[in-house]
């Protein structure tokens, strides 16, 4: 039976991720933990542990007191986060990794590594970038999840863990907000053209990056941890995409609901020199051929759901 630990799960994917594993594995299987517990939460829900994935002692003894065998870590800190302060960010995303890839270890478990379009930098191909291309991102964030990616495959190798993860683009959600992420605008854009019909964007208008809808990102995580490893090529990191959108796009597709809602543009260059870094568009095909990701939200599908579910949460 899984006996499940889910690490950073107050996160815009934790939030989602715990509930959607708890439905599958049953609630008593899936322990959330995360540095603070939000009331109201899903850590009201279920067993949950205060866990800071820094504190290696700590991360040992919930993993072996509650006799977990698999673990999504997902506790992370984002890119533009990341640029404010390079120290913090390797602390939590590189030390917080290696204390649960060291307590897997310890209690031979499998492990979720969710790894970024920020893997890849100025040199990558621009469109549809491959699964294997160059890797030499200018973010500091970019660079933990290319070391955590070869730090998992490592790990693979010298001790057989079975360690999988994916490269997520941007992730448009509407539990939990993302927060410091280059991605970002793509969630907040929704809260705005329903509370106030406007968004002032900080990137440019015709920026590319690729996306997916939360609840393909959960189905693909715990597809591919399911998947028969006899498949899988590759393991750290598979390229996932749904979408490849602009601002200008997304815009236009809320538009189509809500004739009145407009956009302007106030750029961040620190943000827009980050997503002029990263891809236009991912080749995902050999997460398609390998595991079977089969995204269901394009563009459209996604603009009108999260319109639907976001306008009842928030009335
Ligand atoms: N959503 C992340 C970010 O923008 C990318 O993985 O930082």
């Amino acid at each position: 039976m899984k006996k499940i630990l889910v690490t950073g799960s107050m996160g815009q994917i934790g939030s989602e991720l715990v509930s959607h594993l708890r439905d599958r594995y049953g609630s008593s299987n899936v322990i959330a933990s995360g540095r603070r517990k939000k009331n109201g939460s899903i850590a009201d829900q279920g067993p949950f542990e205060l866990l800071d994935v820094t504190d290696s002692e700590k991360t040992e003894a919930v993993v072996r007191n509650n006799k977990v065998n698999t673990i999504y870590h997902l506790a992370s800190l984002l890119s533009a986060t990341g640029e404010q302060d390079p120290q913090a960010l390797w602390n939590i995303n590189m030390n917080g990794l290696i204390n649960v890839l060291e307590a897997a270890r310890a209690h031979g478990c499998s492990v979720f590594f969710p790894s970024s379009i920020a893997v890849f930098g100025s040199q990558s191909p621009k469109d549809k970038t491959p699964q294997d291309t160059i890797t030499r991102p200018s973010t500091i964030y970019g660079i933990s999840k290319v070391s955590g990616e070869l730090l998992c495959d490592y790990y693979h190798l010298k001790y057989g863990l079975d360690i999988r993860g994916l490269r997520y683009p941007g992730i448009i959600s509407n539990v939990a907000l993302p927060g410091g992420g280059t991605t970002d605008y793509a969630v907040l854009i929704f809260y705005d053209a329903l509370k106030d019909g406007r968004h002032t964007c900080f990137l440019k208008e015709d920026t590319a990056l690729d996306f997916i809808y939360m609840p393909d990102a959960l189905e693909g995580a715990v597809k591919l941890m399911e998947a028969d490893p006899a498949k899988l090529r590759h393991r750290n990191a598979f390229n996932i995409t749904a979408m490849s959108i602009t601002p200008k796009q997304l815009a236009a597709a809320i538009k189509e609901h809500k004739p009145d809602f407009t956009i302007d543009y106030e750029i961040d260059p620190v943000r827009q020199e980050i997503a002029d870094s990263w891809p236009n568009s991912l080749d995902d095909s050999e997460a398609r051929t390998q595991w079977g990701w089969d995204p269901q939200y394009d563009l459209k599908k996604m603009t009108t759901d999260m319109l639907e579910v976001l306008a009842a949460r928030i009335n």
